[in-house]
């Protein structure tokens, strides 16, 4: 997989929903008024924005946040223009224990923000996140089911004039999207590997884009079919992209082009 975090930054604001689950549900689950001493995880953190903006200034006593992400290019983005005193960033495939295992037994809060719709094992990955934390440890997600975004891919991925390209590129549409997978299913596989189940909403959010340009520029950098466009034809497939994403989302009152996605929200707990 490649992406391209400097295309994925030029929307430096964090979707709407993920700063209000993030800086309004968790403090009320109790996040960040802990006085023992915590040691964060930020599992697939990108380009570094949403740990800078969200992830730190929900802990206002900690000493470090480590945050990873499985592409070396993310994270050299991320030390660059998101560097921060607190923060460690490195590489690390949460789906490979061997890449993690340092971690083991010692995270007190683990968050994957918009990380774990992109994983081919999500029970593998929840398991790995099991061992990492410590007894009474939580780990916050949230992540795609379904999205308007992922049925443009397939309708692109259709379209005569893209299928001889991507034929055998990897779209990287979840599974719970074509399996249409919901909360119960993620309770009861949470529940299987020993996690309490905090907080779990399903929900379908609206996320308004603030122009054309900030939409058409946002969902190529994060499609797994961008980097498979030869350099001459991107902005032909960019331009696709964005009617194929109007088509299925619309636009709102006021005009500005919109997108619907089905979201799970969840805050788990290692009790033993
Ligand atoms: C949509 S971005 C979200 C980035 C960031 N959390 C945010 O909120 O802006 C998803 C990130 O997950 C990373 N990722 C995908 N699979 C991963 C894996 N197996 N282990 C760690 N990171 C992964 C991708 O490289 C990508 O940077």
């Amino acid at each position: 997989m490649k992406l391209d975090p400097e295309s994925y930054s030029t929307r430096h604001k964090p979707l709407d929903s993920v700063r209000f689950f993030i800086s309004k549900i968790l403090p009320k689950l109790g996040w960040g008024r802990n006085d023992e001493k915590e040691i964060i995880l930020d599992v697939g953190c990108g380009p570094g924005g949403n740990t800078v903006q969200l992830i730190v200034p929900l802990f206002p006593k900690i000493d470090k946040i480590f945050a990873v992400d499985l592409l070396p290019e993310m994270i050299d983005f991320a030390k660059k223009y998101n560097s921060h005193t607190l923060i460690e960033y490195s590489v690390a495939n949460i789906e490979d224990w061997s890449s993690v295992e340092g971690w083991g037994n010692k995270i007190t809060k683990l968050t994957a923000i918009h990380c774990f719709q992109w994983l081919k094992d999500q029970r593998k990955s929840f398991c790995n996140v099991f061992q990492l934390l410590k007894p009474g440890g939580e780990a916050a997600f949230c992540f795609v089911l379904q999205s308007s975004f992922y049925a443009a891919i397939l309708e692109i991925k259709k379209n005569p004039k893209w299928s001889s390209l991507f034929e055998t590129v990897d779209d990287y549409v979840a599974d719970s999207h074509h399996n249409n997978y919901h909360d119960a299913y993620y309770e009861e596989m949470l529940k299987q590997i020993g996690f309490d189940i905090i907080y779990c909403k399903e929900e379908v959010k609206i996320d308004i884009f603030a122009s054309d340009e900030e939409y058409r520029e946002f969902f190529p950098s994060i499609c797994s079919l961008t980097s498979h466009v030869p350099a001459e034809r991107k902005e032909e497939f960019k331009d696709d992209l964005f009617l194929a994403l109007l088509q299925q989302n619309g636009r709102n009152s006021e005009g500005l082009p919109q997108h619907w996605g089905n979201m799970l929200e969840l805050v788990i707990k290692k009790n033993k």
